[in-house]
């Protein structure tokens, strides 16, 4: 029987490649979203690479009424929670914007899963949660100190939805850290368009790649790293996508919560990004060095071996494919769906 996965926050950057993976799987997504950081012409691009538009409810997750309705109207065999807030300086700014969006949010989807007896949940959290690591590759176990509101914000739905798993029998739940998350479609008709200046490595150089931007500031080069700029994991977001229709399946075969890191294992500097990106654009990519940003880690990647041997599934994409797919992307859509 076709199974239909509630996305909420699916018309966004990770939400709608997941739609995908999650059609050529043979799942049917339905997108829950209000359209706070993203474009409903998404949808049609959705239909362009999967043949069919997935069914779209503009709405906001913390509803309570709007989601009774949603689960008492069509039936789903399972959530996949991406719908939140991300930027870490807004949620230093407004904390409480933060918590209202991604923590009680999440107690009102998970509410009303409960109420109307889905009991299968993915959610989006972040490596953010462990802050500042004592050493990479970073297990799951690793300390959690997450450094502002927004890593607390994800580590209090963690901390919740663990404390729902052991209340009630019957639970299915993956909560899933990402690392950190680029690239695009390979059709180049999806892909990330942030708003306003990109807070971000990959957005910022592909606007630099395209000629919006003059050039990138790397943000500090004397780290205790290969060449002094910071490192990062990197994963495709095709295969995070993947990574969470691995989950789906998994929460569906085993009456367990688990709690995974999903990135490659490997670490790229600031510098590999723009060579990679040179490589994948044939342009140069003018840089300059300015001063560390406050808040930043010097180097993070993940141990991804849990996720590998529970989902029987890995981040496979090279940095060199991530950057022809983010300027794949980013050279047809320089202005993002518009
Ligand atoms: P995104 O902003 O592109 O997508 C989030 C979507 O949720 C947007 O379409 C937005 O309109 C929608 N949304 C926000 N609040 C909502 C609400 N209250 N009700 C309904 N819809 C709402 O972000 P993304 O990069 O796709 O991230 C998806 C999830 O993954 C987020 O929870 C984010 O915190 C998490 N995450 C992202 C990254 C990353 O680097 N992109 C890393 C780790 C974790
Ligand atoms: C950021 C978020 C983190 C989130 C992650 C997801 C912060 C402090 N942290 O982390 O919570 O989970 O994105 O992708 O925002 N860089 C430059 N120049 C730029 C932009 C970035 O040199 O213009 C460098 C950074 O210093 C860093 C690397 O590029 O070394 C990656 O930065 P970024 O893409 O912002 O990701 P994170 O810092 O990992």
């Amino acid at each position: 029987m076709t199974q239909r996965v509630l996305v909420t926050g699916g018309a966004g950057f990770i939400g709608s490649h997941t739609c995908v993976a999650l059609a050529s799987a043979g799942y049917v997504p339905v997108i829950l979203d209000n359209l706070g950081n993203s474009d409903p012409r998404v949808l049609e691009r959705l239909r362009q690479i999967t043949g069919s538009t997935p069914k779209f409810i503009e709405g906001d997750v913390r509803d309570r009424a709007l989601l009774a309705r949603i689960f008492s109207d069509e039936s789903f065999s399972s959530v996949i929670h991406f719908a939140g807030l991300k930027a870490v300086g807004d949620s230093v700014a407004d904390p409480l914007a933060y918590y209202d969006n991604n923590v009680h949010g999440s107690f009102v989807l998970a509410s009303a899963m409960r109420d109307a007896g889905v009991n299968t949940l993915i959610f989006s959290s972040s490596a953010t949660v462990y802050g500042e690591p004592e050493s990479s590759p970073i297990p799951e176990d690793a300390p959690r100190r997450p450094a502002n509101p927004y890593g607390r914000s994800k580590l209090m739905v963690e901390e919740a939805l663990n404390d729902l798993y052991r209340s009630q029998p019957g639970w299915r739940i993956a909560l899933l850290r990402y690392f950190n998350p680029v690239g695009a479609h390979e059709s180049g008709l999806i892909g990330e368009h942030p708003q306003g200046k990109p807070n971000n490595l990959m957005p910022f150089v592909c606007q630099v790649a395209v000629g919006q931007r003059d050039r990138l500031q790397i943000h500090g080069n004397d780290y205790a790293t290969a060449d002094g700029t910071g490192v990062r994991d990197y994963i495709h977001v095709m295969d995070l996508a993947e990574g969470h229709v691995a989950a789906l399946k998994h929460a569906q075969n085993h009456g367990e919560l688990v709690t995974l890191n999903l990135g490659t294992g490997k670490g790229a500097s600031v510098l590999e990004v723009v060579q990679a990106f040179e490589r994948a654009s044939g342009r140069s990519l003018p840089y300059e060095i300015g001063p560390r940003r406050p808040g930043d880690v010097p180097a993070y990647w993940a141990d991804p071996s849990l996720a590998q041997a529970t989902l029987a599934w890995q981040g496979h994409r090279s940095l060199d494919q991530m950057c022809v797919d983010s300027w794949r992307w980013q050279q047809a859509n320089p202005r993002g769906y518009g």
